[in-house]
């Protein structure tokens, strides 16, 4: 078994050999590394705009591991494997395929349901996804099995008495459900029901669009901030 503790990451990157994204501006690389016939998968940050890659990256990567850390053991989320350095943490590689890969694919009403449930357990965990409109962040995999990755978006449940952070985690909540509708209605609309229509016809909340923007707020912002104009029309 691979001691993937023992590897620096620029001996990691020497062990790359699928490029899922690649750096640029505020974008870090994913990659897809193989070790002795066993698959992690790197997200880091150390190759992004100098400006980005410093001041946010490792901010990024700390909420993004912070939450990982915080759903260990849940399947459907990739375990955290360790964090590398500031801008560099590992996680298992799911073998499956992007949502956003796939057309209407008759996806059974079994994956929905699991997905339902796996956001049911994520949120008595206190996290949120928030992200999951971009369907690049779920995964399908040979079983039809859901995973989600990506969580630099996501957000924690307030303390018991934080009253207004409580209220808008459980803003969320809704958004992710919601987004598993939308999902559906892409890649499966004859299975929608009709109270799952009427939800998805009412779904024009401020939340909603706040959510929506969430996932690409962030980056955007940053993009802007500390990112070459060159770079930032990417
Ligand atoms: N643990 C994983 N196992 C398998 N594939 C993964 C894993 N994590 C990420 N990927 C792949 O890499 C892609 C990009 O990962 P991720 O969404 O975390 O990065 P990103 O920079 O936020 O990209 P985007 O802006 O497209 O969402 C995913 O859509 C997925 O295809
Ligand atoms: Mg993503």
């Amino acid at each position: 078994m691979v001691d993937w503790g023992i590897y620096s990451l620029a001996e990691l990157r020497e062990h790359a050999t699928t490029s899922y994204r690649q750096a640029h501006g505020s974008r870090p690389d994913v990659l897809l590394i193989e070790i002795n016939g066993e698959h992690a998968v790197l997200k880091d940050f150390s190759h992004s705009d100098r400006g980005f890659s410093h001041l946010i990256g490792p901010l990024l990567v700390f909420r993004e591991t912070r939450s990982l850390a915080r759903l260990e053991g849940l399947g459907g989320i990739p375990r955290l494997i360790r964090r590398v350095n500031r801008y560099a943490f590992l996680t298992d590689a799911i073998e499956g395929t992007p949502a956003s890969q796939l057309r209407n694919c008759d996806c059974p009403q079994s994956f929905f349901d699991s997905l339902h449930d796996l956001l049911d357990s994520m949120h008595a965990r206190g996290v949120t996804h928030c992200d999951l409109r971009s369907s690049g962040n779920t995964l399908i995999d040979k079983q039809q099995r859901p995973w989600l990755v990506d969580f630099v978006a996501s957000i924690h449940q307030g303390s018991r008495w934080n009253l207004p952070a409580r209220w808008i985690f459980k803003q969320f909540v809704q958004v992710d459900h919601s987004a598993v509708l939308k999902l559906k209605k892409r890649l499966s609309p004859g299975l929608l029901t009709q109270e799952e229509l009427a939800i998805l016809n009412d779904d024009r909340g401020l939340i909603e669009r706040l959510a929506r923007k969430m996932g690409r707020g962030t980056r955007k912002l940053t993009r802007q901030l500390f990112t070459s104009k060159s770079q930032s029309r990417k």
